[in-house]
């Protein structure tokens, strides 16, 4: 009898090294421990025994079932570290394969232009400021040297908010705000939104931007305004890139400039970008007109300014050749796509 049990064994053992996948080892499992397995069959022969037989060959056969049961535990686990491993082979990256690029996302060419603009003005050691949309008539105007009667104000159809606030015309106001909370020298810039009750069409929208730029310190004159807005031009669109200053009038700035810079596109023969001058009308400058100094606390005797603005819509006009201002905010990526750093 131990001979048949021995052999049981070995043969679970052999049958075992075959079975490759869970369904075959329980398969197994019924055939040898079930109840009615072989190992079971056997031990129903042990109640015709004698008792000393009996005990012996009891002992004998709990012995190969414990065996056999490990044999099982460890067939089990074999089977389950192969499953495993199988799994882990068929899923290993092949890192030699193209990766596919998934689509990823870009700036606007606003976005662009402006991140170009306000570098080259950190880069002459300017600070970038910053001031609220919803804006109070008094920064937005009479501190500006804007009163209520005069005409430029009808110049900037405003949407109104009531009790004094409405969405600011320009970034002017952040002069006032920043004169009025630091002391100079100030060298500022100043990107952000601005309103107007203006209807869209391919050189107006109700909403754009501009970047508005304000120095102040002891004996600034109109040279500095002049050679730092053509080293701006020259590091924007170019070496060779020319400025035009030609009189103008802005209630906030005495003497009021106007800034044109030749053609980024042609270079002076004239294209559909400058109409065939030569010329690219970019900017409103000027020294800061003392009463919006004195209107700031700071006093006019003892400190100039000079100041410029300019919509960042135009020069990334003239920079991308984008004929329509409405394009910047429709959201066709099929035209924001074009533009990379
Ligand atoms: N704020 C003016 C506008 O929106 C632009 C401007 C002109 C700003 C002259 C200035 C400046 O700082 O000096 O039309």
């Amino acid at each position: 009898m131990k001979e048949q049990l021995s052999k049981i064994r070995d043969e679970a053992k052999n049958e075992l090294k075959k079975a490759l996948d869970s369904r075959i080892l329980e398969e197994l499992r019924v055939k040898y421990l079930g109840k009615k397995g072989v190992v079971k069959e056997v031990l129903g022969k042990l109640g015709e025994m004698s008792e000393d037989t009996r005990k012996e060959i009891g002992r004998f056969a709990n012995e190969i079932k414990d065996e056999i049961g490990k044999l099982f535990e460890e067939a089990s686990l074999s089977i389950e570290k192969s499953l495993k491993e199988a799994k882990l082979r068929s899923g290993v990256a092949d890192i030699s394969i193209p990766q596919s690029v998934p689509p990823m996302g870009f700036s606007h060419p606003l976005t662009l232009v402006t991140e170009k603009m306000v570098n080259i003005f950190k880069s002459m050691g300017y600070a970038v400021e910053d001031g609220p949309e919803l804006e109070e008539e008094y920064y937005n105007f009479d501190a500006l040297n804007i009163p209520p009667y005069h005409p430029a104000r009808d110049d900037h159809d405003s949407f109104y908010m009531g009790k004094g606030k409405l969405l600011r015309t320009h970034t002017s106001p952040v002069q006032i705000r920043t004169m009025k909370n630091k002391k100079p020298p100030l060298a500022i810039i100043v990107p952000g939104r601005c309103y107007r009750r203006d209807a869209s069409d391919a050189t107006h929208s109700p909403t754009f931007y501009q970047m508005e730029g304000l120095v102040v310190d002891k004996g600034l004159s109109f040279a500095d305004l002049k050679g730092t807005l053509l080293l701006w031009a020259k590091m924007m669109f170019g070496e060779k890139t020319n400025i035009r200053l030609r009189p103008d009038f802005f209630p906030f700035t005495e003497p009021s400039a106007e800034l044109a810079v030749t053609c980024p596109v042609c270079h002076g023969p004239g294209c559909g970008v400058c109409k065939h001058t030569g010329w690219v009308e970019l900017m409103g400058c000027g020294m800061v007109n003392p009463v919006v100094l004195e209107n700031c606390g700071i006093d006019s005797e003892v400190y100039s300014g000079f100041a410029f603005g300019m919509g960042i819509e135009r020069v990334a006009m003239v920079v991308y050749g984008i004929k329509d201002i409405r394009f910047f905010y429709e959201n066709d990526l099929r035209l924001l796509e074009q533009f990379v750093k």
